[in-house]
């Protein structure tokens, strides 16, 4: 079995804060869940930067640096910033580099051949901060963009279009088809009705673009950014659609980017004759104390801060557990820190602590009878994962840390041990089986405390050193 994941790919003109973090450390863990069923061999994951936009321009133009100057700092400053905090990619592409100017190309080659695109007179409205056109019925009352607040620039030039009217009826029979295509649900209907109320032909080139990949078929004109970005998913894919990953494709994505994963991109494929995507899953956004993150709210996060702080494995966890996979939620560091201390400090850290010093002082680190994990607990956690609901995999995981840490505080293995060895070696056992099935839990959700874990819990006849896996923070 195969697996294709991919991220969105980032714009450059920006640092990542923890929202972009949430995307990747989400995609990050569901591989990390594959790679261990199926084998590493078996996943591919990708990710990578936008670069092509006009917002890159401008924000390199604000920094007084030449442009190729800054896309390769700000390129190299989102691949560390994932390395940094655990991100295991298989791939990095980045839309300036060769391989995906010689694929969007292409592609567009494919479509124009098949007479889908032709030129025409275009007069919009652009919002440069979300990279495309909008409606007059898309704006608030002040005339702004609603997301970005900011005018929209009225534009009047030759583009060319891409017939996307023609591809409604195919769109949908791809949704009807295949159930998973978009999920959750909630998001599938949005989409569902948004072509059945009609589709319009988009924009794909524009003629004043400073920067971009040129059209092949008209100098003067760049192709249209998302038309461009969409791309990255065939040309980070080594030999792309001819790759057998292909068929196993899965984009997860924010739920402010749907429209462009799941109507254009896939009626691009269509066009181009090649196999649909076969699963997109959008997600949410959080807020931060109840507010949209903003720069100029001041109330953005960087994920380095956190995990400078708190450790990979805490940002990760933390973050994911902060609402469900596929909702909306919150974020305030008032409960991050609350999390850190009570769960995984006080929670994970401690039961760890307890039960390896107790076994390595009453039976002097020797394993009492092994008793082997249910198979209907790693199922429950398999299912939870299968389904991305990766919060739930997560409650899960705690609740097996709260059931141990309560059979210790019932059973008082070192009052028992004094008096009843017997009875006190089949608590350990119990509690050991339990530290091992969290082990292979952490394995995904904590990689980095994971190898910790497998030092204390030792061999197949004794345990390991006791430590402390979660460091008290300063306040
Ligand atoms: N470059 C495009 C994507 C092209 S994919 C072919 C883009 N980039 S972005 O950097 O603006 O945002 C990428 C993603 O970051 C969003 O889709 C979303 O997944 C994530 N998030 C940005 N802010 C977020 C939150 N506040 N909360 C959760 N996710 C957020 O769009």
């Amino acid at each position: 079995m195969k697996k294709y994941f991919t991220t969105p790919i980032y714009y450059v003109n920006d640092i990542p804060h923890i929202g972009h973090a949430y995307c990747t450390l989400a995609t990050d863990t569901l591989v990390r869940y594959w790679r261990k069923k199926v084998g590493k061999e078996n996943v591919f994951f990708l990710t990578g930067t936008d670069e092509n936009s006009q917002k890159t321009v401008d924000a390199a133009k604000l920094a007084q640096k030449p442009i190729d100057q800054y896309l390769n700092e700000m390129a190299k400053n989102w691949r560390t910033t994932w390395e940094q905090i655990g991100i295991e990619f298989d791939d990095f592409v980045r839309t300036t580099e060769k391989r995906h100017v010689k694929k969007v190309q292409e592609i567009f080659q494919k479509i124009y051949k098949k007479g889908d695109i032709y030129k025409g007179k275009y007069t919009g409205l652009y919002c440069t901060g979300c990279e495309t056109f909008l409606k007059e019925s898309d704006l608030d009352l002040n005339g702004h963009c609603p997301q970005h607040k900011k005018p929209p620039q009225k534009i009047e030039e030759e583009n060319y279009f891409f017939r996307l009217s023609h591809y409604g009826d195919r769109l949908l029979e791809i949704y009807e088809k295949n159930r998973g295509f978009l999920q959750p649900e909630s998001r599938r209907n949005e989409i569902v009705s948004f072509i059945k109320s009609g589709l319009e032909d988009i924009s794909i080139s524009r003629e004043t673009s400073e920067f971009g990949i040129t059209l092949p078929i008209d100098g003067k004109h760049k192709v249209y950014v998302w038309f461009d970005a969409l791309i990255n998913y065939l040309s980070g894919l080594p030999q792309g659609e001819k790759n057998e990953f292909w068929d196993h494709s899965c984009h997860i994505i924010g739920k402010d980017i749907t429209r462009f994963h799941c109507v254009i991109w896939p009626a691009m494929l269509l066009s181009a004759e090649i196999s649909p995507v076969t699963e997109v899953f959008a997600h949410g956004f959080f807020t931060i104390d109840g507010q949209k993150m903003s720069k100029s709210l001041g109330n953005v996060v960087s994920p380095l801060t956190l995990s400078e702080k708190y450790g990979n494995d805490a940002l990760r966890i933390g973050l994911l557990s902060s609402f469900e996979f596929g909702n909306d939620g919150d974020f305030s560091a008032a409960n991050f820190d609350n999390f850190y201390r009570s769960r995984l400090a006080g929670g994970v850290g401690n039961l760890f602590n307890r039960v390896i010093v107790l076994v390595n002082k009453f039976l002097e680190g020797k394993k009492p009878k092994k008793l082997s994990i249910e198979n209907d607990e790693l199922r429950n956690f398999e299912q939870l994962f299968e389904e991305k609901k990766i919060k739930s995999a997560i409650d899960y995981f705690f609740s097996v840390v709260d059931s141990a840490n309560e059979l210790l505080n019932k059973e008082e293995p070192w009052k028992l041990a004094k008096v009843d060895i017997e009875a006190a070696k089949n608590v350990f056992a119990i509690l050991l089986q339990k530290l091992e099935f969290l082990t292979q839990m952490a394995e995904i959700l904590l990689p980095e405390t994971y190898p910790e874990m497998r030092i204390m819990l030792g061999d197949e006849e004794c345990t390991g050193e006791a430590h402390i896996l979660f460091q008290k923070t300063d306040e």
